[in-house]
C-alpha cells in the first residue's frame, strides 16, 4: 500500500488542482439554498462570470460536468434535422459530434489528423457553398485537451462573416477558459461552453454557457 503524505496531487489535465485558499473557503457550514444570502451569492457569481468569459451577456451555470453543458448547448440552439459543420481536431470534437448526431443533428464532420486546428478557409468555403443556409451552426473545440491543438476562434468568426452566412458559432472552451485567451463578445461567439474543473481550478460538477443575443433568439424558436 502506498501512503501519501500531504494533499494528493492529481497529475492530469483535469480536474486540475484546487488552490488551497479555495479548499479552505469551501470548508464551512452550508447556507440556506432558498434564502437571501444564497440569492446574493448567486447574483455575485453570475455577474463575476461575465468578466471571465469577457461578455456583457448572460452566463448560465448548470449542475453537471462539461458534457452536460455540451448537451444543453445542442438542445437549446438546434433541432433534429438541422445541419452543422464541425472539425475533427481531436478526441473531444469527435465525442461532441457524436452527441450532436445522437440528437438527430446532421453533422458535416471535416476530417482531420488531430494535429491541426479548425481551418477558417474551409469554414468560409463550406458556408459560401451553402446558399440555402441549411447549416445552422459551426461547432468548434477551442482547445483539444488530448493534443493541445488550439483553434483560432476569431478567424473562424471572420470566415463566417466573410461568407455572409447566418450560422451560429458554438465554441467548446472546456479546457480553454481560464487557461487560454477567450473573448466571447469580441470574437462574436454565440455560445461558449465551459466547466469548473480545468482552467477555473474548481471541483468538477458545474457546467457554464455564455450566450449571445442571437443564440438566445435561436433557443426561443427551437
Ligand atoms: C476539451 C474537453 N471537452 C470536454 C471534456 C469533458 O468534460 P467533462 O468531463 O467535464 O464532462 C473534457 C474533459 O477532459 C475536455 O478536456
Amino acid at each position: 500500500m502506498t501512503l501519501h503524505q500531504g494533499r494528493h496531487f492529481l497529475n492530469i489535465p483535469g480536474p486540475s488542482p484546487v488552490p488551497e485558499r479555495v479548499l479552505q473557503a469551501m470548508d464551512r457550514q452550508v447556507i440556506d439554498h432558498r434564502g437571501p444570502e444564497f440569492g446574493r451569492l448567486g447574483r455575485e457569481v453570475l455577474e463575476g462570470c461575465r468578466a471571465i468569459f469577457q461578455t456583457e451577456g448572460p452566463v448560465v451555470i448548470f449542475p453537471g460536468s462539461g458534457t452536460g453543458a455540451w448537451e444543453a448547448t445542442i438542445v437549446n440552439t438546434l433541432s433534429p434535422g438541422d445541419r452543422v459543420l464541425m472539425f475533427e481536431t481531436g478526441h473531444f470534437a469527435t465525442l461532441w459530434s457524436k452527441m450532436a448526431a445522437r440528437w438527430g443533428i446532421t453533422v458535416e464532420f471535416v476530417p482531420g489528423d488531430w494535429r491541426h486546428s479548425a481551418d477558417p478557409a474551409i469554414v468560409e468555403a463550406k458556408l459560401a457553398q451553402d446558399r440555402a443556409h441549411a447549416i445552422k451552426a459551426v461547432m468548434v473545440v477551442h482547445n483539444e485537451t488530448s493534443t493541445g491543438v488550439t483553434s483560432r476562434i476569431a478567424q473562424v468568426r471572420h470566415a463566417i462573416d466573410a461568407a455572409h452566412h447566418p450560422a451560429l458559432l458554438l465554441v467548446e472552451s472546456i479546457s480553454g477558459l481560464g487557461s487560454a485567451d477567450l473573448r466571447h463578445d469580441e470574437w462574436g461567439i454565440d455560445v461558449t461552453v465551459a466547466c469548473s474543473q480545468k482552467g477555473l481550478m474548481l471541483p468538477p460538477g458545474l457546467g457554464f454557457t455564455a450566450i449571445s443575443q442571437k443564440a438566445r433568439a435561436a433557443s426561443k424558436t427551437n
